[in-house]
């Protein structure tokens, strides 16, 4: 079987096996945008509480948008009541989701002391009645995101893994890392191999996806797709890259870096007529430090767009260092 290939989850048909990996505070339309372009068969909004759904915060709410040209799109909710997640996701199918994710992988404390995230994978009965619930109130499939395990070495995602697929869900995301590692550590691919033997249902293996090899290295252990997170906010049109680099002998195809550049001139752009004002910019901010990584003599530039107020000053400091980067090549 090629490892790049059309997948689909319940009805949902994706272009390709590359997903985008949920991130609270970053995934929102204007970065979704981007990714949709750069070749993403899946993307995803920002975590939502299902508690806040439930009393109708506004903010909430907002997370839930979805444009007419976002689709195929899932929306994630968290919470540990089944009845809320049951109520949120229909809310978020009723705004456009296509697909309804389940946090179970969560490490923050906040999200663990209100049970919910991965906090449900040492409560597996909760975990399934959340997964049935959800899937009785909604058409769109219902996927569910956990851990490998809850502390290094432990491996409770096949078991998990059984209970999710037996509660009606149609596919999961496995963050190849324990709980209590966050989003570092070692990536277990053994515990990739286990848990997509485990189940019919489609794996998304997801953890320190870079390259095209990375990716591959996800794939053969069975896992039917891959969820790339911190790469994606580095570079957008990563999924184009692996997506071309999985095709045929695997090999690392590259874009060129001052197409990078100007994608988050677009995406300041986006962000602005987002938020409106210099709300755009600002909260622009988080994602600068990812996207000039790797960039030479970049410090400088990082520097100046922390203080940068409006749009226009962000990107003539965006075009500066991209004529410098081009005069050089
Ligand atoms: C800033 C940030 C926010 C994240 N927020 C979420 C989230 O809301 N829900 C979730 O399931 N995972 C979240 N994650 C985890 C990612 O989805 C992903 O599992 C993790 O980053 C590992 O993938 P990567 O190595 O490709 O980045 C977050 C990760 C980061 C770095």
């Amino acid at each position: 079987m090629p490892l790049i290939r059309k997948l689909k989850i319940g009805g949902v048909e994706l272009k390709n096996n590359l997903a985008l990996a949920p991130m609270a505070g970053i995934t929102n339309a204007a970065f979704r945008a981007l990714c949709i372009e750069g070749g993403a068969g899946l993307v995803v909004g920002e975590m939502v509480s299902a508690e806040s759904i439930r009393y109708a915060n506004k903010k909430s709410l907002k997370l839930l948008e979805v444009y007419p040209s976002e689709h195929p799109i899932a929306a994630q909710i968290f919470g540990a009541d089944p009845e809320s997640m049951a109520l949120a996701a229909k809310l978020a199918q009723d705004l456009g989701a296509d697909i309804v994710d389940i946090n179970a992988g969560c490490p923050v404390k906040k999200v663990l002391r209100s049970g919910s995230g991965a906090a449900l994978m040492k409560e597996p009965a909760i975990l399934e009645a959340i997964v049935k619930k959800t899937v009785k109130a909604v058409t769109a499939p219902v996927t569910v995101k956990i851990r490998c395990g809850l502390t290094e070495g432990e491996v409770i995602s096949p078991r998990l893994a059984r209970v999710i697929e037996g509660a009606g869900a149609s596919a999961i995301t496995l963050h190849g890392r324990a709980a209590s590692n966050f989003h570092a550590g070692p990536v277990d691919y053994d515990a990739m191999a286990a848990t997509a033997a485990a189940v019919k249902i489609p794996v998304f293996g997801n953890g320190g996806v870079h390259t095209a090899r990375d990716a591959a290295k996800i794939l053969e252990t069975g896992c039917a797709g891959v969820a790339i997170g911190r790469a994606a906010v580095e570079n957008p049109s990563i999924f184009l890259e692996i997506a071309a680099g999985l095709s045929g002998p695997v090999h690392e195809v590259t874009l060129d870096p001052v197409r990078r550049i100007k994608l988050f001139t677009r995406f300041l752009e986006l962000n602005t007529a987002l938020y409106g004002g210099d709300e755009g910019v600002v909260r622009a901010r988080k994602l600068v430090g990812y996207w000039l990584k790797g960039f030479p003599d970049s410090s400088a530039l990082r520097g100046d767009f922390m203080k940068a107020a409006g749009l226009n000053e962000a990107k003539a400091l965006l075009l500066q260092y991209m004529e410098a980067l081009s005069r050089k090549a």
